[in-house]
């Protein structure tokens, strides 16, 4: 599929309007597809509980698109455990974007009982609104987490491994959903397997905030840098404007081929923490901000893998994927924003 061409497929989205459902808008990676599908002149309905999302993630959109653009922008706050607020979100829909979930391995580990409750009775009842609504695709963020204790290097598709946490097997769970309702219902979606996203508007609060938005505000702060570990765990972080690019692509493929399967998003890359600490206390320094601390290091983390890097070879040729933002240029587009958060 060499013809597919993501700038030439935003040219169509400026004056081909559609109608998209966000869920979870609110979120990190909810608000920046919103942002995106503005920009694009899209139709957008967002669903929300605000979880762990915000409105002030909204308010940031608000003030990056124009009025006209946010006109095109209504918001439900709603949950996706209750099936009526799923209905009444997809009506007239033609793409879903489903980001809802309760993210975090350990928060999984603390209580999984609320992480099955959203991740698989609320994946589900979306599945089922969207088929009932007859969208026209449903794309859904499945996790690297899939991948468990399988131990190839990088992680290609086919091979998984059991699951190491409650979190994992919710993600997986969406998947076998996915699958079944392609066979039982004809109703074919796309899952991304998201290999450690970052960027703007990813919480850097929290216990369960995510490493690169953690580190960066404690670097800010002149606060300690704990790293689980001995440092040398790696991950294939994938800048936000790659995971958007990734999902327009696959709610608009017209590939049959490329309908019912699951994909890697993520560059391909593996970076480990120790780098990692590296990276962005150098990015903080070009924005004026010294560090001058060393990591402090402490146990491996239960439920975490040690290394993951994605072979991103599947989805180059059956969506046309082709990431634009490697880490180092990641980190140096979203480090003012976590510098003008703090300040
Ligand atoms: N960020 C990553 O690196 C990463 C990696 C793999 C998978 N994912 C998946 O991507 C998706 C988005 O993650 P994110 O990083 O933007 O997280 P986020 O916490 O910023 O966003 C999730 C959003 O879903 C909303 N939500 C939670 N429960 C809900 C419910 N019951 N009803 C309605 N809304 C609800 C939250 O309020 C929040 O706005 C999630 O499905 C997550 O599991 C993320």
């Amino acid at each position: 599929m060499k013809d597919i061409n993501y700038e030439q497929i935003e040219q169509v989205l400026l004056t081909d309007t559609k109608t998209w459902l966000i869920t979870g808008v609110a979120g990190f990676i909810g608000s920046n597809l919103l942002e995106t599908l503005l920009k694009l002149n899209q139709k957008v309905i967002g669903l929300d509980n605000f979880a762990t999302g915000y409105q002030k993630n909204l308010d940031e959109v608000q003030s990056l698109v124009s009025a006209a653009q946010w006109q095109n922008f209504s918001f439900i706050e709603g949950d996706i455990r209750k099936s009526d607020d799923c209905h009444q979100a997809c009506v007239g829909v033609d793409y879903v974007l489903h980001q809802a979930a309760l993210g975090s391995v350990p928060r999984s580990i603390a209580d999984p009982i609320a992480t099955n409750e959203t991740n698989i009775s609320g994946f589900l009842n979306m599945l089922t609104a969207a088929r009932d609504a007859k969208v026209l695709s449903f794309t859904y963020a499945a996790s690297s987490s899939t991948y468990g204790d399988h131990p190839a290097l990088p992680k290609v598709e086919d091979a998984i491994g059991k699951p190491l946490s409650p979190y994992a097997v919710t993600k997986y769970v969406n998947e076998l959903y996915a699958e079944v309702f392609a066979r039982t219902y004809g109703f074919e979606s796309i899952g991304l397997r998201y290999f450690n996203v970052f960027g703007r508007r990813q919480d850097p609060e929290g216990a369960y905030a995510a490493v690169i938005p953690k580190w960066t505000a404690a670097m800010i702060a002149g606060d300690d840098v704990y790293i689980n570990g001995d440092g040398e765990t790696s991950r294939d972080f994938c800048y936000i404007d790659n995971t958007v690019q990734a999902n327009i692509l696959a709610a608009v493929t017209r590939n049959p081929e490329a309908k019912d399967q699951v994909y890697n998003v993520a560059v391909g890359d593996r970076t480990t923490l120790n780098e990692l600490f590296k990276a962005i206390k150098t990015a903080l320094a070009d924005n004026s901000i010294v560090y001058n601390k060393q990591p402090v290091y402490r146990e491996f983390r239960v439920g975490d893998v040690k290394h993951s890097q994605a072979d991103i070879s599947k989805i180059k040729t059956l969506l046309g994927y082709n990431p634009k933002f490697v880490i180092k240029d990641g980190i140096a587009n979203a480090m003012p924003w976590y510098v003008s958060f703090s300040g």
